[in-house]
């Protein structure tokens, strides 16, 4: 998608369409004391004629102004637009980047789906310009994508032109729209990998998308494959690949900028699961087909590790991913095996499916020896922590508050929701085990934190954070902004994360 922006007056502009936001003026307190008191709603815009054209729509009664609420106007008087798509976006008050981020998805989603392919986007003037002209842009890219490759009967239906309306400082803007451009093509290219199935996502295929990403930006990537996860003494990963026979890859990219400073070193590890059948500890047939996407934290770091080779941030940054399938086979390992990591902890199996801990311990370990002084990993790590959150927040956990301080800030900057989970050392007691240091599976109770306990003895004392995507890496229904599959969630505040290191 082509991305431009544009310092016209909004009814001056020639386009196949324009795009504004409708907010809702009256007082929530009104309206709470009020229930029949009618929405005050007006164009987010200075642009008198663009008021001016939705004057009479919106006194009519007919528009309730609730977010995403849509209305198309052709050959709209006093404007040189074909037509005018009114985008609702609820209460002004509340009304946010979060918010305009999601509309400019929505609008996306509308227009191309009607099989048109350009859109001028009039940046409203309640936002901060440079916030907008970013969530437009993000947004925009997020809302173009569409998961159906492999169907004969797609559409190819997507915005080729997006132009954004707004006013300021012409350099800062245009560095704000190919930061946010990066970004979107980043977060896409990680969908693109969540995407495919598992036998066409193999490790060896996503180790190989790696290293080609990594050629076009100009990253360092090393490959390794089993007699290296062997020699590095990486147990706990190898446990789980050996019951495969699709062999395992260890993805290392480095991100070593000119002029960085020795540290800090970040490291992004990711769960690069490409198939999880559960192991011996089989998953039951029903919504295994899922699993493919058990490879999501690993895809996410690839895609961040883009978006950061392009952004060039100064501040060192290495992603590690550990990719392979967890397959019951005569080589797979058992419940009651006892597998020492990387690091020398010896773990009890107690269940072969929660092996994504198991990769991560000695992925997390692993970027520790390469010098990483700080961490984060992304994983699908639980089913427990979509029964504590749901679908709507992530799980976070940290060892360390300025980090999860840190990381928070990032969060609201890139528009993602995730919530704080515990790791108080009474749930230690979860994860020991009779005849080794720790068990791999602490039951059912607080799984998401018992799962989150376990790599914690990796990361040790080095400050780190893990995301629990589970809930959050795929759109189990599509939504106005977003369609149904990959949602690439966490790249962004991984990506402002790293930035803010580096300011
Ligand atoms: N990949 C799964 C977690 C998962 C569940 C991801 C649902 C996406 C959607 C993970 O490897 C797993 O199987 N976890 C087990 C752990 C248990 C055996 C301790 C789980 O959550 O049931
Ligand atoms: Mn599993
Ligand atoms: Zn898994």
């Amino acid at each position: 998608m082509k991305t431009t922006l544009s310092f016209s007056t909004p009814s001056q502009l020639e386009t196949e369409s324009l795009v504004a936001v409708v907010l809702d003026q009256a007082d929530p307190a009104q309206k709470e004391k009020n229930k029949d008191s009618k929405p005050q709603l007006r164009v987010d815009t200075s642009d008198a004629a663009v008021q001016a054209v939705a004057t009479d729509l919106l006194a009519s009664g007919e528009v309730t102004g609730k977010p995403f609420e849509v209305n198309l106007l052709h050959k709209p008087a006093g404007l040189k637009a074909s037509r005018i798509l009114l985008l609702s976006g609820g209460g002004a008050k509340k009304f946010s980047s979060y918010d305009l981020r999601r509309l400019a998805g929505a609008a996306v989603r509308t227009l191309k789906s009607r099989g048109i392919r350009s859109l001028a986007f009039v940046a409203p003037s309640s936002i901060p310009v440079e916030d907008a002209v970013r969530a437009i842009v993000e947004g925009a890219f997020v809302g173009n994508f569409d998961p159906d490759y492999y169907r004969s009967d797609r559409k190819d239906q997507k915005i080729d032109a997006l132009t954004i309306l707004t006013s300021g400082d012409k350099a800062a803007l245009e560095k704000a729209v190919q930061e946010a451009q990066i970004v979107g093509e980043s977060q896409n290219f990680t969908r693109d990998l969540v995407n495919e199935p598992s036998n066409r996502m193999t490790p060896t295929i996503l180790a190989e998308r790696a290293k080609k990403m990594s050629a076009e930006v100009g990253l360092k990537c090393e490959v390794y494959g089993a007699d290296k996860i062997k020699e590095l003494k990486m147990g706990a990963f190898w446990s789980v690949a050996q019951g495969s026979d699709e062999p395992p890859a260890l993805i290392v990219m480095k991100y070593e900028p000119a002029g960085a400073a020795e540290k800090p070193v970040l490291g992004l590890v990711g769960k690069g699961i490409t198939f999880d059948t559960g192991g011996i500890s089989i998953k039951p047939a029903d919504g295994m087909e899922k699993m493919k996407y058990d490879m999501a934290g690993g895809a996410t770091m690839i895609g961040a590790m883009r978006a950061i080779a392009l952004l060039k941030p100064k501040v060192k940054v290495i992603g590690i991913v550990c990719a392979t399938e967890n397959m019951p086979s005569g080589k797979a390992q058992k419940p009651g095996d006892v597998q020492i990591a990387m690091s020398g902890k010896s773990i009890e199996i107690i269940n072969t499916d929660a092996e994504g801990r198991l990769v991560l311990a000695d992925g997390l370990y692993y970027a520790r020896q390469l010098g990483c002084t700080h961490l984060v990993d992304a994983a699908t790590l639980t089913g427990a922590v979509v029964v504590a959150l749901g679908y709507a927040n992530a799980g976070l956990f940290a060892n360390d508050d300025a980090l999860y301080d840190r990381f928070s800030r990032a969060l609201d900057k890139a528009g993602e929701k995730m919530w704080r989970l515990p790791l108080d050392d009474e749930y230690k007691d979860n994860i020991k085990s009779t005849i080794a240091d720790i068990v791999n599976s602490g039951g059912r109770w607080g799984g998401a934190i018992n799962a989150a306990m376990f790599l914690k003895e990796f990361a040790e004392e080095t400050p780190w954070i893990h995301l629990d995507i589970a809930g959050t890496a795929w759109m189990e229904e599509q939504k106005p902004w977003i369609a149904k599959g990959p949602s690439g969630i966490a790249l962004r505040s991984l990506v402002q994360f790293v930035k803010d290191f580096a300011d």
